[in-house]
């Protein structure tokens, strides 16, 4: 199958030097890509700024902001069987972007804010992606509640539930545990385990939706 992946972080540029981020590392994401392309898919990596090495034998598009990956994503999604989003986009990015480095001149400094592009939420509805959708819940509270509502609002097939708020999984860790969350009130519990391990576990929970037909949300 083709499968597209997003991963890592985004930023959101202030000035030309200065931007708004946050701590993904880009490892589960990448795990992911890896697994997929270890079980003989073809892979699409639209990936934020990270430290990793391109992987061998997957097609890796860089991009910066969540702009350019929600850009990168419109023009790859009608190629792929099955879409997962595991990037942490910025939901926000400073309303206005300065030309020139930013003075220090006040003692306070206001920023102002607006909405990114929802790149999840655009798949069933602006790009008519009609595919295996997975979408990732980085929660540090309700975190099953706040996954299912994902879960049905954006029309996933599956979301994973990743609790951030615990040490040594997570952002920037090389180890993770997650709830997959499948429609219909089924979930599944996966230990904490290396990106790595976790990512074959999900590739193959993902391939077995592949061989269903698809439960509608909408
Ligand atoms: O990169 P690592 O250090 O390995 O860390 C892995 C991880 C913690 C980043 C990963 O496991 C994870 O949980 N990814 C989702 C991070 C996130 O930002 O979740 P969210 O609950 O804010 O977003 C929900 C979903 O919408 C995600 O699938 C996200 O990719 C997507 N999204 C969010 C905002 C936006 N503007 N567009 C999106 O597509």
């Amino acid at each position: 199958m083709n499968i597209l992946i997003t991963a890592g972080p985004t930023r959101e540029a202030l000035d030309p030097v200065r931007y708004l981020t946050n701590r993904s590392s880009g490892k589960m994401g990448y795990a992911l890509a890896e697994a997929a392309r270890d079980a003989g898919h073809k892979v699409t990596l639209i990936s934020g700024p990270v430290n990793l090495s391109a992987p061998d034998d997957i097609e890796l598009i860089r991009i910066e902001s969540a702009k350019e990956m929600f850009l990168a994503v419109e023009s790859q999604i009608s190629k792929a069987a099955v879409a997962i989003f595991s990037a942490a986009v910025a939901d926000y990015r400073p309303a206005t972007q300065a030309t020139q480095k930013i003075k220090k001149s006040s003692n306070r400094l206001t920023l102002e804010l607006e909405k990114t592009e929802d790149i999840l939420g655009s798949a069933r509805q602006v790009f008519g992606f009609s595919g295996i959708l997975v979408g990732f819940a980085a929660e540090t509270e309700n975190l099953i509640a706040n996954a299912r509502d994902k879960l049905t609002r954006k029309g996933c097939d599956l979301v994973i539930a990743n609790d951030v708020s615990q040490i040594g999984i997570g952002f920037d860790s090389s180890e993770n545990a997650v709830t997959l969350c499948f429609p219909g009130e089924k979930s599944m519990p996966l230990p904490k385990q290396s990106k790595t391990l976790l990512a074959r576990e999900l590739i193959q929970q993902i391939e077995q939706l592949a061989t269903k037909p698809r439960e509608t949300h909408t």
